[in-house]
């Protein structure tokens, strides 16, 4: 799914927002673990602020596992409850529902104090288009859950999931535009799919991944395409369409389809677990 976003837009998902959060006790963000500090919203801790906090690394089955430790520490110290997920698969959805009863703790205290026993804590998930919100809701919810509000006799509302006795949660997620106007957030956007691919043609876009890639992850386009890394990314991409014969009409080399498969192939996990941020550069 590719999105674009408009001023307009934007005004209605935050207007959305301000009003539904108004509802809630926790904000359930997700991030993609390849890139957690480009796939959020600049604006979500302000909107979220008061609440109890929790982020979820999704699709951490993509990422590399040394580097997903090393930002669930970042951004716990950073005081987030945080959980490693793949939402796809259901990996690390078991534990979730402890540690909403962990970063909510205040509030059931509160709630204990004023002799308020067993409401249940509301959460929200939020997070920008296809970073797996709807994924990660039906892998929560699953098929038990069971929708309130909005039935025949039931007072109108908002529709909530009720997960058990002591979590329910908001069945529409809150859809936040990410840092698109900062370039390099912009390039790491496209590189996971999340924006519209015209932000670069292919051939660049290929060119500034396999950059990232010989600089970071030495040795993954070697292995996978069998070719010699080298400084000039149009001359790797050269290699890697002549290996995987790619070829137009009179044998020239088809960059073009080479630069869709290596762009697909990272998407797609199949040159292994990658991030493309690191913390020690938001430190
Ligand atoms: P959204 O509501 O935030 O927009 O995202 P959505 O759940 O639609 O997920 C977007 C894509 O990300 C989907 O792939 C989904 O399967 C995939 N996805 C979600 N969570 C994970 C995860 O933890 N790991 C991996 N590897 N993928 C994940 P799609 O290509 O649109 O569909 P499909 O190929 O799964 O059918």
């Amino acid at each position: 799914m590719h999105f674009q976003w408009y001023p307009g837009h934007m005004t209605k998902a935050k207007r959305m927002m301000q009003e539904n959060i108004k509802l809630i006790d926790l904000v359930i963000e997700l991030v993609d673990a390849r890139i957690p500090i480009s796939s959020r919203n600049p604006d979500i801790d302000e909107l979220g602020k008061n609440k109890a906090r929790l982020i979820l690394l999704n699709k951490s089955d993509l990422a590399e596992d040394r580097q997903n430790i090393a930002w669930a520490e970042y951004f716990s110290k950073k005081g987030y409850s945080v959980v490693k997920v793949n939402s796809k698969r259901g990996g690390g959805i078991k534990s979730i529902q402890g540690v909403i009863q962990e970063a909510c703790k205040e509030k059931i205290e509160r709630d204990r104090k004023r002799g308020i026993l067993n409401r249940p804590v509301r959460a929200m998930v939020v997070g920008i288009p296809n970073v797996g919100k709807s994924t990660f809701i039906n892998a929560l919810a699953g098929k038990a859950c069971a929708k309130t509000g909005n039935k025949p006799g039931v007072t109108k509302g908002k529709q909530w999931i009720r997960l058990n006795k002591n979590v329910e949660l908001l069945d529409t997620p809150g859809i936040l535009w990410p840092k698109f106007e900062d370039q390099q957030v912009g390039l790491k956007l496209a590189f996971i799919g999340s924006i519209k691919d015209e932000i670069l043609n292919t051939e660049e876009l290929a060119g500034e991944l396999i950059k990232f890639l010989t600089t970071h992850y030495a040795g993954v386009l070697e292995e996978k395409y069998e070719i010699k890394e080298q400084e000039d990314p149009y001359a790797c991409l050269m290699e890697i369409a002549k290996n995987r014969h790619c070829l137009l009409k009179g044998n020239e080399l088809d960059t073009e389809k080479a630069a869709m498969m290596i762009t697909d192939d990272f998407r797609n996990g199949r040159l292994g677990k990658i991030t493309l941020e690191f913390p020690e550069d938001y430190e």
